[in-house]
C-alpha cells in the first residue's frame, strides 16, 4: 500500500468517527520552545493546555515533522529519519482511553478490502505505563489481546512529554512482530527492530514543568481536561504494509536512494556493503528532509533552523562524495525527491524552482568550502610532523564547515593523525556557550506566558487597523519589564495592552504604526507594536505626560501621515516583487521583506548581481504599474482557493482556513497578506531603486524609496549632479567623460610628484652625507626635511661609509627618525635605544631604524644626540668584519 493511501485511509477512518481534519502546519514551529514541529500534537498545544478552544473537540491530522536529535543514527538503524509524517487523532476533553484504544485497533486490523490496514492481530503487542491498570484492562478485555502480549513499562518508555514544559501523560504503544528474521523473540523489550513500534497513544492529562531528560521533571498538575494525543508513524506503517526492511526503502524515499546508487555506481544491499548502505540511506533521508524544509520557507544559514538545514544538506553532499561521486549531486536527486513527495504536497512541484535554487546554491557553496578547507588543511599538514592540532581541526569545522571525519580522513592520507579528543573538547565548549545563549533567549518566555494568561482573561484585542485610525479604548494592562504593574508615569517606557486598537502590529514585513495614546492628563508616544501571541496586540509606549493605569479610557491614534507612507511602502513592495519576478522569472520569490514609510527592501534567491539594465527594467515595470493605476483589491477566500489562484504565500506562516489575498491588477500581483495597502497603484506615488546587494550566499537584496521619498531621493541625486557640473563647469551630459579625464590627469600628476620628491630626497641625502661629522668613532649625519623622514634617513645612511659606525638623525614636522648602519649596530648602538633616550621613551622601532614624535626643539635634540654619541661606550662587541 502506497504511503499516500495509508494517509488517506487514516484520515477517512477518523473523519467517519466525527473528527475534523486539520492540514499539516508548516515545519517551522509556531512555538518558542521548538525549532521545528516534532510531533503531531504541536499545533494543537494551546487546545491541549486549555488556553484556546478548539474548533471541534475531535480532530485528526497528518503532520510533517523534523527531529534531528538522532541525526547520527540515520541510516544505521531501521527506524530513524530526520523527516517523517505523524498521523494523529486528538480528543480535547471528549473521548478518552477506551475510545482511543478502540479507534486505533479497528483501523489497524480492519481488512484492506474494507479500508483498513489489515495487520495480523496475532502479531500485535501493546505496552502500557507501569501502573496504568485501566489501559491494561482495556487491551485485555475490550480488545482481547492476550495477557502475554501486554507489557508494562516504566516512565522512560511509557510516559510521554514534548521534552519541555507542557502537556504530558502516560502512554500506550502498539508494536508489530515482524518475525524471527528481524531479531530475537521476547517482545518490544527484547528487540525494537523485530518488534516495530508504529503507534503511540498518549493519555494526556497532566502538565509538566522544567526538568532534564525523559524522567526527571515535576508534574505541575492536571490539565483542565483529559485529552487524547496519538501518533502513528506514517513511514513505519509503510514499512509494515510494503514489506520492506526499513524507513529508507518505502515508496517515498526508495527512489532517491536508487538514484543515489545509480549516480555513484554503488549497489544497495550488496554483500559486505554496509558502510555504503548507511551512506545511501543518509542521502535518501537528508535530500527529502531538505526538500521539505526549504519548501516550508527555511533557507540555509548559520543559526537556528537555517543551520539545521545547512547541516543536513552538507551531510547529504558529503555522503555522496564518500560514495565516490565528485560532481554536483543535488540536481540529480532533488527532482526525484520532489516526485516522491508531490502527490501528497503538490505545492512542492509548483515551488520547485525556488526550492532547487537554494539547495543547489548551498551545494555549490559547500563544494567551494571543501576546496578552500582542503587548501588550508593541505598547508597545515605540510607544516606538521605527526599530529594535526585540535585548534586547526576546530577552525576547519567552525569556519569552513569541514566535518571532523573528513579532516581525519585527509590527514590519514598524509600519514598523520588528528587530536580528535581536543577537537571534541572545543566542540563541547562551543555547545555549552550555545546552550547558555538559548537559555538567555528562553527568559523571554516569561513574557510569553504573561501574554497568554492575559489573552485568556481578557480575550483577543479588538483589532480595527483596517477600519479606522483612531478609537476610544480601555487600558487592560500595563507591563514594565514584562510584568504587570498598577501604573506608570511620565518618562517611563512600558508595554500597554488595550481592549481595542487601530495600530498595525509589525508583521508580514510591514513595520508597526507610529502614533499616540491620549487620556485624561496622559500623553504617550507609541514606539513599537507587536503581537506577542496570536490575538493580542502589545504597544510599547513612552509616556510623555501624566500617568497610565489599567482601567483608564484612552484615545488611541495612529499618525495618519505614517500610515499613508506605510500603505505606499507595502503596496510598493508587492509591486517591486511582481516586477522582479516578471524580469527574472518565478524563482525570484521573496524570502524576506521589510517596509516602512518611504522605504522598502526585499530579499530573494538569485546568483550574482543584477545588471544595471535589469535594475532599470524592474524599476520601469514598477513605475508603469503605478502609472497604469492598477486597482488594489483585498479579498477573503478559503486557503485552497487562494492556492488555486496561485497567490504567493509567506513561508513558515500558519494560515487560517480563510485567508486575505491582496491583488494589484488582478493576477499581476496576488499575495497572501495581512498588511495595509493603498487602493490604487497610483497612490504609491513612485518607486526609485536605491540599491541592490548581496546578503549571504545566493541571496540578493533590492532596496527602494517609495512615495514622496522616491522623489526626494531622485532630487538629491539631481542636486549632486548639479553641484558637480557647476564645479567642473561642464554640461551634465559630459560629466562622465570629464571625470574620467580628471582621474587620468590626477594619476599622471601623482606619478610626476613622486618622481620629483624622490629627486629632492636624493639631493638632500647627498648634502647631508657630505656634511657628516665625526663624533668619536661615529660618523654622524643629520638633516631637516618637509618630506617623509624615514625615507630620507635610509637614503642618507646608505650614503655613509659602511666600514665605520654611522648614525643618521632626521627631523621633520611629522616625526623624528634615527637610523644606524650595520657597523654602528655591531658596535652596540641601537636606533631604538637612542630614540628612547632622546625623546624620554616616546618612540619605538628596532636597532636599525626608530621613530618618535617630532621634538619641540630639534636643535637641542641633535645637540643631545651628539653628546650621547661622544660618551657612548664603544667596542663592547667584536666587529664581525
Ligand atoms: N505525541 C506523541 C508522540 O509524538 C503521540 O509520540
Amino acid at each position: 500500500m502506497r504511503t499516500a493511501e495509508i494517509k488517506r485511509r487514516f484520515l477517512a477512518h477518523f473523519e467517519a468517527a466525527g473528527h475534523r481534519i486539520a492540514p499539516s502546519a508548516p515545519l517551522p514551529a509556531d512555538d518558542p520552545t521548538l525549532l521545528f514541529v516534532n510531533a503531531g500534537m504541536v499545533p494543537f498545544k494551546p487546545y491541549l493546555l486549555g488556553l484556546r478552544t478548539p474548533p471541534q473537540p475531535r480532530m485528526a491530522s497528518v503532520q510533517k515533522c523534523v527531529r534531528t536529535l538522532d541525526i547520527d543514527e540515520v541510516g544505521k538503524t531501521t527506524r530513524h529519519g530526520t523527516f517523517f509524517q505523524m498521523n494523529g487523532n486528538f480528543s480535547f476533553g471528549d473521548y478518552f482511553k477506551a475510545e482511543a484504544v478502540r479507534l486505533a485497533w479497528d483501523l489497524v486490523v480492519k481488512p484492506v478490502a474494507d479500508g483498513g490496514y489489515g495487520l495480523d492481530a496475532e502479531r500485535i503487542w501493546a505496552t502500557v505505563y507501569q501502573d496504568d491498570d485501566e489501559a491494561h484492562e482495556l487491551w485485555r478485555t475490550r480488545i482481547g489481546l492476550p495477557e502475554e502480549r501486554i507489557v508494562r513499562r516504566g516512565k522512560a518508555d511509557n510516559f510521554w512529554s514534548m521534552g519541555v514544559p507542557g502537556p504530558c501523560g502516560p502512554c500506550s504503544e502498539l508494536y508489530y512482530d515482524r518475525g524471527p528474521e528481524y531479531g530475537r523473540e521476547g517482545g518490544p523489550e527484547a528487540d525494537e527492530d523485530r518488534y516495530l513500534e508504529f503507534w503511540n497513544l498518549v493519555f494526556m492529562q497532566y502538565e509538566r514543568g522544567e526538568g532534564q531528560g525523559k524522567q526527571d521533571y515535576p508534574i505541575l498538575g492536571e490539565l483542565p481536561s483529559r485529552n487524547i494525543d496519538t501518533g502513528m508513524g506514517l513511514e513505519r506503517m509503510a514499512v509494515l504494509l510494503q514489506g520492506v526492511d526499513n524507513l529508507y526503502e518505502v515508496d517515498e524515499t526508495r527512489p532517491i536512494l536508487d538514484a543515489a546508487a545509480g549516480l555513484t555506481g554503488t549497489t544497495y544491499a550488496a554483500p559486505g556493503g554496509h558502510a555504503d548502505d548507511v551512506r545511501l540511506r543518509v542521502v535518501a533521508d537528508h535530500v527529502r528532509t531538505a526538500l521539505m524544509l526549504i519548501g516550508d520557507g527555511v533557507t540555509p544559514s548559520n543559526e537556528g533552523r537555517g543551520y539545521v538545514l545547512r547541516r543536513i544538506l552538507r551531510r547529504a553532499v558529503r555522503s555522496v562524495r564518500q560514495l565516490g561521486y565528485d560532481e554536483p549531486a543535488l540536481p540529480h536527486l532533488l527532482p526525484v525527491a520532489r516526485d516522491c513527495m508531490a502527490p501528497s504536497y503538490p505545492e512542492l512541484a509548483a515551488d520547485f524552482d525556488r526550492i532547487a535554487s537554494y539547495a543547489y546554491g548551498e551545494e555549490d557553496a559547500f563544494r567551494g568550502t571543501l576546496r578552500q578547507g582542503s587548501a588550508l588543511l593541505g598547508r597545515a599538514l605540510t607544516g606538521t610532523s605527526e599530529r594535526l592540532p585540535a585548534g586547526t581541526a576546530f577552525q576547519l569545522h567552525d569556519t569552513y564547515g569541514f566535518p571532523i571525519d573528513l579532516t581525519v580522513e585527509i590527514a590519514a592520507e598524509h600519514g598523520l593523525d588528528v587530536d580528535v579528543d581536543g577537537f571534541r573538547r572545543l566542540m563541547a565548549e562551543q555547545r555549552r556557550k550555545a546552550r547558555q545563549d538559548a537559555q538567555a533567549k528562553k527568559t523571554g518566555h516569561t513574557d510569553f506566558a504573561v501574554y497568554r494568561s492575559l489573552l485568556d482573561s481578557t480575550g483577543p484585542t479588538d483589532w480595527v487597523a483596517y477600519d479606522t485610525l483612531a478609537t476610544q479604548a480601555t487600558v487592560l494592562a500595563v507591563l514594565r519589564d514584562g510584568r504587570p504593574v498598577g501604573s506608570a508615569t511620565d518618562g517611563e517606557i512600558v508595554t500597554v495592552v488595550l481592549g481595542r486598537t487601530p495600530f498595525y502590529a509589525e508583521s508580514g514585513g510591514q513595520d508597526s504604526d507610529a502614533g499616540v495614546l491620549r487620556g485624561p492628563g496622559l500623553s504617550a508616544d507609541v514606539l513599537d507594536v507587536q503581537r506577542p501571541v496570536k490575538g493580542l496586540i502589545a504597544h510599547q509606549v513612552r509616556i510623555t505626560g501624566g500617568e497610565i493605569a489599567p482601567g483608564m479610557r484612552v484615545e488611541a491614534e495612529v499618525d495618519p501621515q505614517w500610515r499613508l507612507g506605510a500603505r505606499q511602502a507595502h503596496s510598493g513592495t508587492h509591486i517591486v516583487h511582481a516586477a522582479l519576478r516578471a524580469a527574472l522569472g518565478p524563482g525570484a520569490l521573496q524570502s524576506g521583506s521589510y517596509n516602512r514609510p518611504g522605504y522598502l527592501r526585499l530579499d530573494f534567491p538569485w546568483q550574482g548581481a543584477l545588471s544595471d539594465s535589469t535594475r532599470s527594467e524592474i524599476e520601469e515595470m514598477a513605475n508603469l504599474a503605478i502609472r497604469d493605476d492598477l486597482p488594489v483589491v483585498v479579498r477573503h477566500m478559503p486557503l485552497a482557493q487562494a492556492r488555486e489562484l496561485g497567490a504567493l504565500a509567506l513561508f513558515g506562516e500558519t494560515y487560517d482556513d480563510t485567508v486575505r489575498v491582496v491583488e494589484i491588477g488582478g493576477a499581476w500581483s496576488r499575495e497572501l497578506c495581512g498588511g495595509t495597502h493603498v487602493e490604487h497603484a497610483s497612490q504609491v506615488g513612485g518607486i526609485a531603486i536605491t540599491g541592490e546587494s548581496s546578503v549571504g550566499s545566493g541571496q540578493r537584496r533590492i532596496e527602494a524609496a517609495t512615495g514622496l521619498e522616491s522623489f526626494r531621493y531622485l532630487a538629491r541625486e539631481r542636486d549632486l549632479v548639479t553641484q558637480i557640473a557647476a564645479q567642473l563647469n561642464a554640461p551634465r551630459a559630459e560629466l562622465p567623460d570629464r571625470v574620467a579625464g580628471l582621474v587620468e590627469r590626477l594619476k599622471d600628476a601623482e606619478r610626476g610628484t613622486r618622481l620629483l620628491l624622490d629627486r629632492v630626497a636624493e639631493a638632500e641625502a647627498d648634502t647631508a652625507a657630505a656634511q657628516a661629522t665625526d663624533i668619536g668613532t661615529v660618523h654622524f649625519a643629520h638633516a631637516r626635511t618637509d618630506g617623509p623622514p624615514r625615507r630620507l634617513a635610509e637614503l642618507i645612511t646608505d650614503r655613509l661609509p659602511t666600514a665605520r659606525p654611522g648614525i643618521t638623525a632626521v627631523a621633520s614636522p611629522s616625526g623624528f627618525v634615527v637610523a644606524a648602519n650595520q657597523a654602528a649596530q655591531d658596535d652596540g648602538l641601537s636606533a631604538a635605544d637612542l630614540v628612547q633616550r632622546l625623546l624620554d621613551g616616546r618612540g619605538g622601532g628596532n636597532a636599525r631604524l626608530a621613530q618618535g614624535s617630532p621634538p619641540a626643539d630639534p636643535l637641542a635634540v641633535l645637540d643631545l644626540l651628539g653628546r650621547v654619541l661622544a660618551g657612548a661606550p664603544m667596542g663592547r662587541r667584536d666587529r664581525r668584519d
